[in-house]
């Protein structure tokens, strides 16, 4: 069982004490659920060495460091490896390097700049393993909360938790939709490689800002193409070999989304075509990537001829 106390107690007094009353007996309802996988993943958990580390660094990178012997190395690398595939990272934990199939800190180090996240109280909706809020916590923020329905990024994020204990990160095997709704009680949520998956896209962003306090910050990142404000590009089916991509808006018009939706000082801070560097296959992640997604004499398409994947992050206020 996890004991989401610390979190209770960490909320008590904001906006969303309520709310954080009600997580364990749900989060019990779900693992009680569960998923075929979970036995073996909560084995590979289980089979993880005890150390304690001696220096953390989450500023930078993900790096937990202590001096361990070859055969707990080797123990520390045969457990991670039972929660393949690792698909966003890289981790560093106690020199197992946990070589990733995407660059995210490349995606950190993009979006980073652009924030000032000391004190905040953070929700990372879609958060996958958790990457991101362990570097959101090395920026300083007070608490994250990621939410992601995915039970391996679940474990995987479990994983870290076990090296971390006292940190303020709790991940949710939650969808956005499970969050009640008015929550107002986060000065910073992030919806990143999110809003491409969602068919109503104006209705994902509602959610969003109904999430944050007066005031407080959306920042959101997804794919994009090139246009002016009208144009917005849905697939006839695949994208990128996946099924469930359904708008990819131009900027200007996804500038207008945010407006429409209720936020303001919208801007966006970065645009960037994602590289076949970025995103790779890894012994980590043996599956198909990026590179044989594209199409393989022109990468600037997709294998079905589209667009090749391009990413803006917008930041907006809540008004
Ligand atoms: C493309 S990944 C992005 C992960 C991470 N935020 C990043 O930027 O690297 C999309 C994630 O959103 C999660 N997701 C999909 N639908 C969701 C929903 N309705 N609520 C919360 N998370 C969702 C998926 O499980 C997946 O981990």
């Amino acid at each position: 069982m996890i004991d989401l106390s610390p979190l209770v107690r960490r909320l008590a007094g904001t906006p969303l004490y309520a709310w954080a009353q009600t997580l364990q007996a749900q989060l019990d309802a779900k693992m009680e659920k569960g998923h075929g996988d979970l036995e073996r993943w909560q084995g590979a958990l289980n089979a993880l060495p005890d150390i304690l580390p001696s220096r953390v660094d989450l500023k930078n990178d993900f790096i937990l460091h202590a001096e361990c012997d070859e055969a707990t190395g080797q123990q520390t690398r045969a457990a991670l490896m039972g929660l393949s595939p690792w698909r966003k990272g890289p981790f560093d934990v106690f020199g197992v390097h946990i070589d990733t199939e995407w660059r995210s800190d490349w995606k950190w180090s993009r979006v980073s700049p652009h924030l000032d996240l000391v004190g905040k109280r953070i929700l990372d909706v879609g958060c996958g393993n958790g990457y991101y809020q362990w570097r959101m916590l090395g920026a300083g923020a007070d608490s994250v909360i990621g939410v992601d329905p995915n039970w391996l990024f679940f474990c995987q994020f479990q994983a870290m938790q076990r090296y971390l204990p006292d940190l303020p990160a709790w991940h949710l095997p939650f969808a956005l939709e499970d969050l009640p709704a008015r929550l107002e009680g986060f000065d910073t949520v992030f919806s990143m490689g999110v809003l491409y998956h969602r068919k109503s896209p104006i209705d994902h962003l509602l959610a969003l800002k109904d999430c944050l306090v007066k005031g407080g910050e959306l920042v959101l990142e997804t794919m994009v193409v090139e246009g002016d404000v009208h144009q917005v590009l849905v697939p006839e089916d695949r994208y990128s070999q996946m099924r469930n991509v359904w708008f990819l808006p131009s900027v200007p018009a996804l500038e207008l989304w945010l407006r429409r939706a209720g936020f303001v000082d919208v801007r966006c801070v970065d645009v960037s075509t994602t590289t076949i560097e970025e995103q790779r296959s890894t012994e980590w992640m043996r599956y198909q990537s990026l590179s044989d997604f594209l199409d393989p004499n022109d990468h600037s398409k997709t294998m079905e001829g589209l667009p090749a994947p391009r990413r803006a992050v917008i930041v907006g206020r809540k008004a």
